[in-house]
């Protein structure tokens, strides 16, 4: 979240808030919505939210490929391991620029493809497990950069001896 850099009384929305583990990264400050489409991880969210009077969250049950808010509504949206888990990441990369007002940040955490070495070729080798289960192994972050009224601001190595990635980018339309 300190990549957003949300200020005090701004609108934030977390994509595939699952279980809440990322909502104490939110400041108290700011007004945040979680999404998910699991009604179980939502459930568990809930209980996390109630147990720290979390009156700055809210909870709903949706999904990241069709999302209920209105056009520009946004200043902030995260979305942390949700990008590959859902059968159209563009989609929910489009919906995420929609439901931002021109000039939100947009953070994203997810594997991406790597382009050679030896772990491109172990996930040429498991992308068909990890695709069965869910997961696909294969997806390039170009998904990002061709998303359309979106500028990447910095793509970095993140977590885990840097396997995933970090992108911050902004909402450029009119
Ligand atoms: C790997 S978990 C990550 C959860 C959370 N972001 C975290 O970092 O702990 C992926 C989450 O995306 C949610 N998800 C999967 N498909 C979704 C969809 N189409 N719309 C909304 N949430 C979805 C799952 O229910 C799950 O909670």
């Amino acid at each position: 979240m300190q990549a957003l850099q949300p200020r005090a009384s701004e609108q934030c929305l977390e994509v595939g808030v699952g279980t809440g583990l990322a909502l104490p990264l939110w400041p108290k400050e700011v007004a945040v919505t979680g999404i998910d489409a699991s009604p179980e991880m939502l459930e568990r969210a809930e209980r996390l939210r109630r147990r720290r009077n979390w009156d700055h969250v809210t909870l709903a049950g949706m999904d990241a490929q069709q999302l209920d808010f209105p056009t520009n509504h946004f200043d902030c949206v995260a979305a942390l391991y949700v990008v590959s888990v859902v059968p159209d990441p563009a989609a929910i990369l489009r919906e995420r620029v929609r439901v931002g007002r021109p000039g939100a940040r947009i953070a994203i955490i997810n594997h991406f493809a790597h382009q050679s070495g030896w772990i491109r070729t172990a996930e040429r080798m498991l992308a068909g497990a990890t695709r069965w289960a869910g997961w696909d192994l294969e997806l390039s972050s170009k998904v990002v950069h061709d998303t359309p009224d979106i500028k990447v601001i910095s793509e970095r190595p993140a977590n885990w001896l840097g396997y995933w990635t970090l992108i911050v980018a902004e909402v450029v339309k009119e």
